[in-house]
């Protein structure tokens, strides 16, 4: 039997993870620690909320203290760490904050299970530290279509992606180029993890995943924002002439990716986890297996639908009234 603590489980990409985790294995007991951020919604997770391998601890991953007692405690094997101050436009109006949780809190994270692994007899014989981060400490990707035109976010389409924009995907051995104190933040953290294991010897994984898309993202993101925007009829914004490339990947095909890397990865190795065909070069689909399930237009399809069918989410979450689930559900428990 595993145990796995998994940071920002209650967020979007973290309730996913949680969710896969939970249903797919019965035998490990997984616990979710988040702080419970503005991101953070545990509405996400109310369909296994009350599985007996489940347990959600509300914390903060910057608190050392509290994370060192859990991972004594619950006798910790795995950590999967997704819990992150992540919107970008957030952290040019507040670095701190992003520099606080992404770097320190990752750090605090690392530390903490160094020292609990390490008073252990077999030390880090069976632990894993696994690392989510983001190919935007890659900087932009620089594809722009030679007659200017916006760039289509399809294909069956990996192939005339290719032909289309050049051979330009993001690649783990390409150079650090944050540009946002968000990624920049982000790289730092992913120095830490790699420092954690070139230093003490800690068996880290890091992955650096495109963008992600489909249910449970919070309405400040762009698919949500103008889901809603369009329901409210209010105006869509987007940056600029709106030709940044992005890669998108769906958030379930995300999970799938990162159960993978836990259980298959190799230890002290960057993986990057990409819609179309961005991983050409590390070879995730040959080596372990993993291919994203949906294409896009299939994947935004399931998004917009996942989100009119749950208009009560979505209302709750703009409202704020989400935030008040935790006091409602955990209060006295
Ligand atoms: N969303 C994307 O497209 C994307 C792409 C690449 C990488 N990532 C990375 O994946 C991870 C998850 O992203 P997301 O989109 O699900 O983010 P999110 O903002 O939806 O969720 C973050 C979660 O972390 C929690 N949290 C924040 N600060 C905390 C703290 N100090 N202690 C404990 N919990 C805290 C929040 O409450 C929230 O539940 C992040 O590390 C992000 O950098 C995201």
């Amino acid at each position: 039997m595993k145990t796995i603590i998994i940071t920002g489980g209650a967020g979007f990409i973290g309730s996913h993870v949680v969710r896969l985790f939970v249903n797919k294995y019965p035998d490990y007991r997984i616990i979710n620690v988040d702080k419970l951020t503005y991101a953070g919604n545990l509405a996400n997770l109310k369909d296994i909320e009350d599985r007996p391998n489940y347990r959600f601890v509300k914390a903060d991953i910057c608190d050392f203290d509290a994370i060192y007692a859990l991972m004594q405690e619950e006798k910790v094997d795995g950590i999967i760490h997704l819990a992150a101050e992540s919107h970008v436009d957030r952290s040019i109006k507040d670095p701190f904050t992003f520099a606080r949780t992404n770097v320190m809190g990752t750090l605090s994270l690392l530390q903490a299970a160094k020292l609990y692994w390490e008073s252990l007899p077999e030390k880090y014989e069976g632990k894993r530290f696994y690392h989510i981060s983001t190919d935007e400490v890659y900087g932009a990707l620089e594809m722009t279509h030679p007659e200017g035109i916006t760039p289509p976010y399809s294909t069956k389409a990996s192939g005339a992606h290719h032909e289309a924009y050049g051979d330009k995907f993001f690649t783990e051995d390409l150079k650090y180029q944050p540009h946002s104190p968000y990624s920049a933040a982000k790289a730092s953290s992913d120095h830490f993890v790699r420092a954690f294991h070139d230093t003490y010897g800690m068996p880290t994984i890091v992955t650096n995943c495109s963008n992600n898309y489909g249910p449970y993202q919070f309405p400040e993101k762009l698919i949500p924002l103008f889901i809603n925007n369009i329901r409210h009829r209010k105006p869509l914004p987007v940056y600029g002439k709106g030709e940044n490339v992005r890669d998108w990947l769906y958030v379930e095909d995300h999970a799938r990716a990162i159960d993978l890397i836990f259980h298959k990865g190799k230890v002290a190795e960057t993986y990057n986890i990409g819609g179309f065909n961005e991983w050409k070069n590390i070879d995730i689909i040959k080596v372990l297996g993993w291919e994203p399930s949906l294409q896009f237009e299939e994947g935004i399809e399931r998004t917009v639908r996942w989100y009119l069918d749950n208009q009560e989410w979505m209302d709750n979450v703009t409202s704020g009234d989400y935030q008040k689930y935790y006091e409602d559900m955990y209060k006295g428990r």
